[in-house]
């Protein structure tokens, strides 16, 4: 295999609707990016494993996501076990987290769900990829009180620089995506330029957050070498450094990507 220029650290490419799948994952795999696919419901923990065996360049996170928490029950993380067990693709615990945007009315439950899903990835001694949103006080303080040993991600971080550098004192990585292409996206911009680049992980989120030149359009796995170029000129450095440098984080964090 080439040697690997960009890992993508979340991408739901399983679900894309304008862009045909087998040729997304093959232009990401010509331009030698790793893809990895979380899950989000009870269902498609078993969608993501088929689709991460057929692909090359593809890992998977299994977890439900905090809008789902109503359907986790035991039975989840049975399954979760079942598909994780002699199975070196599937990397981590994802996504998983608190959302209060949409949603208030299941506070409780999500955080239950969250903490059950942090213990099993402990137990299992698996990363965590963390969906945040307008969560972030709640979502520290579960990770500072229930995390032992899992490293922790926070995917398409939508917090502060102050917020971003007390969650790197914590060790917990922070993954970019589209947003910080955007014009009006300050914050996304200012965490991009200024946290300790060993902490930086890229990520496309798509079909969602597509980056510019191609807002308005479909996102795709691909497209993560936009926000790699828009974290390069943020900082100043060149593409080269930014895929290096978080492909190398990357790696630390999934030792067992090829
Ligand atoms: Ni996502």
């Amino acid at each position: 295999m080439n040697e690997i220029k960009l890992i993508n650290t979340h991408s739901h490419a399983n679900m894309l609707k304008e862009t045909n799948i087998d040729t997304a994952m093959q232009n990401a795999k010509n331009a030698n990016i790793v893809t990895i696919i979380p899950s989000s419901t009870t269902e498609d923990i078993f969608e993501v494993d088929k689709f991460i065996q057929k692909y090359e360049n593809t890992y998977g996170y299994v977890g439900v996501f905090p809008e789902e928490a109503k359907t986790f029950s035991d039975k989840t993380l049975t399954d979760m076990e079942t598909l994780i067990k002699d199975n070196p693709k599937i990397i981590g615990i994802g996504e998983i987290g608190l959302d209060y945007y949409w949603d208030k009315s299941f506070k409780e439950l999500q955080k239950e769900v969250f903490i059950k899903q942090i213990e099993f990835a402990n137990q299992m001694n698996l990363p965590l990829n963390i969906h945040s949103r307008e969560a972030h006080l709640d979502t520290l303080e579960i990770l500072k009180k229930y995390n032992k040993n899992s490293t922790a991600i926070l995917h398409c971080f939508s917090g502060s620089l102050d917020f971003a550098k007390e969650c790197i004192k914590e060790g917990i990585y922070i993954a970019l995506g589209g947003v910080v292409t955007f014009k009006n996206a300050v914050k996304a911009k200012e965490v991009a330029a200024n946290i300790p680049i060993e902490y930086l992980l890229l990520e496309t989120d798509d079909p969602y957050l597509t980056p510019v030149p191609f807002r308005g359009k479909e996102n795709q796995p691909l497209y993560v070498t936009y926000v790699a170029q828009e974290i390069a000129n943020l900082r100043n450095v060149s593409v080269e450094e930014i895929a290096s440098q978080t492909t190398k984080n990357a790696r630390k964090i999934f030792s067992s990507i090829l």
